[in-house]
């Protein structure tokens, strides 16, 4: 296997703005979407979600709320902003939650979880929604990862009192989450509205990330002339915290970037949510993720995380079970990648007897496998990280270029 000549580093993290984006060819069988719930109210990010839907189970001051050991911080922080306690259930092998876990007397006295279909790899809640009727405890089904398909016998989102969801991660938008239910009425957000130069940044934010990964073909260079030119005038650069970066320090909740949750989103997110064809951003994923599967499947020093056999997915990224995760991780980074690890785990989270959560914390890369990804960028990521694996002397600058 040999990485193509061109590519363009860092490959996007996120799904970015492109002429097919607009592109109707794929047009995969009926494939149910959280925004198809009965209840849906859109925020700006699923940590906003997650956060109105604390707020809509009114629970006292200080209630516990349930979180999974392996997490992104993005999870932790609203529970925490909304004045709530968080515990720790552990995680099984096939990434639900690991109910043993959890004491009789934290059962009791839990009054919501926070359960996600990790990786886009969605599976029934069954078992986990008995629990929690039994113990009268709100469940909040985190599809963060997950904005299409199936949860084992339901539909996505349906097995929550509420569902919360992402936009960014599923389509290529500045900011977006959807708060969501089958069954509850979302009760009205008190959402501030964005000012005007708000919104327009958020348009030009969109082009601006589309130029830079070079997806305007005719255009782009004239685009680009443009933005070199505003970004001559500016005088600083917006703060955006990468919550998916590297650990630093312990300071988890200025790095989560809370400071819009409680504002309504931008027109644009909203606008292309509502226009762009799914077919391609459904029928890309599969692909791209099929693709890592091939490529990592001969290598006996990895192993996909869980075998993965339901078709019906449309998966989020594609995770690995890495023995040395640290070099391979720093390297792939480096390189600029789209990859990462949830190794920022919120200060105080336990270490408990059959959780797998710490050691997937570590092992566990995230490979993205979003629509704006090509063939060539999925095959350079794989390549990169299997010559890393074969052979530990190789820097990855000599890889990937
Ligand atoms: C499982 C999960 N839930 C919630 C979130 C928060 O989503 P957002 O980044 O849209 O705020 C994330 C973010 O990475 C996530 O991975």
């Amino acid at each position: 296997m040999k990485p193509p000549d061109k590519l363009r580093l860092p490959l996007p993290r996120t799904p970015v703005l492109d002429w097919s984006s607009f592109s109707n060819k794929e047009r995969p069988s009926q494939v149910h979407s959280i925004g198809d719930l009965s209840h849906t109210v859109f925020t700006t990010s699923g940590r906003a979600a997650i956060y109105q839907a604390l707020l809509q189970l009114r629970l006292e001051p200080e209630s516990l709320v349930l979180a999974p050991s392996y997490h992104c911080p993005t999870m932790i922080a609203p529970v925490i902003l909304a004045g709530l306690k968080i515990g720790y259930f552990g995680i099984r092998a096939d990434g639900l939650p690991n109910l043993n876990t959890v004491d009789a007397l934290t059962a009791s006295r839990a009054k919501a979880i926070i359960v996600p279909h990790y990786f886009g790899l969605a599976r029934s809640l069954l078992e986990v929604r008995q629990w929690c009727d039994e113990h009268r405890i709100a469940l909040i089904e985190d599809c963060a990862h997950c904005y299409f398909g199936s949860a084992g016998e339901r539909p996505v989102g349906t097995w929550g009192d509420f569902a919360t969801a992402s936009l960014s991660k599923f389509f290529p938008v500045p900011e977006g989450g959807v708060l969501a239910s089958a069954g509850n009425t979302v009760k009205a957000l008190s959402l501030s509205q964005p000012s005007f130069k708000a919104q327009l940044k958020g348009y030009v934010d969109v082009l601006e990330l589309a130029t830079r990964h070079g997806r305007f073909s005719g255009i782009n260079r004239a685009l680009s002339g443009f933005f070199r030119l505003k970004n001559s005038f500016a005088r600083g650069r917006a703060n955006h915290s990468d919550t998916n970066a590297p650990a630093v320090d312990d300071d988890m909740m200025p790095s989560c970037d809370m400071g819009r949750i409680v504002q309504a989103p931008l027109s644009i997110a909203l606008s292309l949510e509502s226009i762009l064809p799914r077919g391609r951003i459904i029928a890309r994923r599969r692909q791209n993720f099929a693709l890592y599967a091939r490529h990592f499947a001969p290598m006996r020093e990895v192993k996909g995380l869980f075998p993965w056999t339901d078709e019906s997915a449309v998966p989020y990224v594609f995770p690995l079970w890495v023995e040395e995760a640290d070099r391979i991780y720093q390297e792939l980074r480096s390189q600029g990648m789209p990859v990462f690890r949830w190794d920022r785990i919120w200060p105080g989270t336990p270490q408990m007897t059959d959780d797998l959560g710490p050691s997937w914390s570590h092992h566990v890369l995230q490979f993205l496998c979003h629509q704006d990804l090509s063939e060539a960028d999925i095959t350079a990521t794989a390549v990169a990280t299997l010559t890393l694996l074969a052979n530990p002397q190789v820097p990855v600058t000599a890889i990937a270029q």
